[in-house]
């Protein structure tokens, strides 16, 4: 019995690149993912892969609380669980929760699902958790008292922030959770011609579409976050950031505990309508 491993944004770029070469070695897959065509379509340009599919759209709380009680009932393990999907959004605009997109898609949902499956993961011990981040995240400066950045949007500046989250993300979920077997890791994976840009308008996407040639394909570039799903013995380096396979220096904003705990704290409390009550 293969490994199994639970990724979101399996659907296109580095997500469905690191399903493609993972069930190709013989792991498990669970795409956990919120369009049901893009699931019809995957079945039918991959009949030979089995794919189990859960729906899970990151942008509204109760399917992701939806897919996290899937999880939980599986009678399979969870070896990995790989935070993958993500993106970009020119405009501000706020999700069915009520908070900005960037920080849900990004974060927000990912923090729901994690801690809704982590005793799943606690009693398994050994598993990993992926938080797909980027060197962006040096561009996020954390303001608590306009997190959804609502006074100010800018999609570089959302997208920044919520990756910031991410490798933040990761290391509060080292300190609380390695003692019980979970390691965690984030990760850049490069410049990388994905969909990332598609849906962008103006100037940005006017660079992307020129540029998008020249970037890692999504095989390329899913490198790392396969290498930290199956390299054995890299539990040592549990928390850290990761680029071109190797640990890295996160931006030094990345590095403050008070904003961690603080940035957990407030994630918890977003999302307690969904937690199990302590
Ligand atoms: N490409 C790069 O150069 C680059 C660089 C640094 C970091 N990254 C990070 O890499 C990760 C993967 O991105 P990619 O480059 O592979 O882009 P992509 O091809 O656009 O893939 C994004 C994935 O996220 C999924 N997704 C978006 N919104 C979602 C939602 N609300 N609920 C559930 N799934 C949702 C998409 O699902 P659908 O198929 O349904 O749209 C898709 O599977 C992201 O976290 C991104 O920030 C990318």
């Amino acid at each position: 019995m293969g490994k199994t491993i639970a990724i979101t944004g399996g659907t296109s770029g580095l997500g469905l690149a690191t399903v493609e070469h993972l069930a190709n070695a013989g792991w498990n897959i669970v795409m956990l993912a919120r369009s049901t065509a893009k699931i019809m379509e995957i079945k039918e340009v991959f009949p030979e892969v089995e794919i189990d599919f859960v729906r899970c759209d990151l942008a509204d709380l109760s399917s992701v609380a939806d897919a996290a009680e899937i999880l939980n009932a599986m009678d399979e393990g969870i070896d990995v669980l790989m935070n993958n999907a993500g993106g970009i959004n020119d405009h501000f605009s706020k999700t069915v929760d009520g908070y900005e997109l960037t920080f849900q898609m990004n974060h927000l949902g990912h923090f729901l699902l994690t801690n809704l499956v982590i005793d799943k993961l606690r009693k398994q011990r050994s598993t990993r958790i992926i938080n797909v981040s980027s060197a962006l995240h040096k561009m996020g400066k954390l303001d608590f008292s306009d997190l959804m950045i609502e006074a100010n949007y800018g999609p570089f500046k959302a997208y920044g922030n919520s990756k910031l989250c991410n490798v933040h993300f990761t290391q509060s979920l080292h300190d609380r959770y390695f003692d019980d077997g979970i390691s965690a890791f984030s990760l850049h994976p490069g410049s990388v011609g994905t969909g990332f840009g598609d849906h962008s308008k103006g100037f940005f996407k006017l660079i992307w579409d020129l540029g998008k040639p020249l970037l890692l394909t999504p095989q390329k570039g899913a490198e790392t976050q396969i290498y930290l799903a199956t390299e054995e013995g890299i539990e040592g380096d549990s928390g850290k950031y990761f680029v071109k396979k190797k640990p890295v220096k996160m931006a030094k904003q990345a590095y403050d505990p008070e904003i961690r705990e603080r940035l957990w704290k407030v994630s918890e409390e977003m999302v307690s309508a969904y937690l199990p009550a302590k």
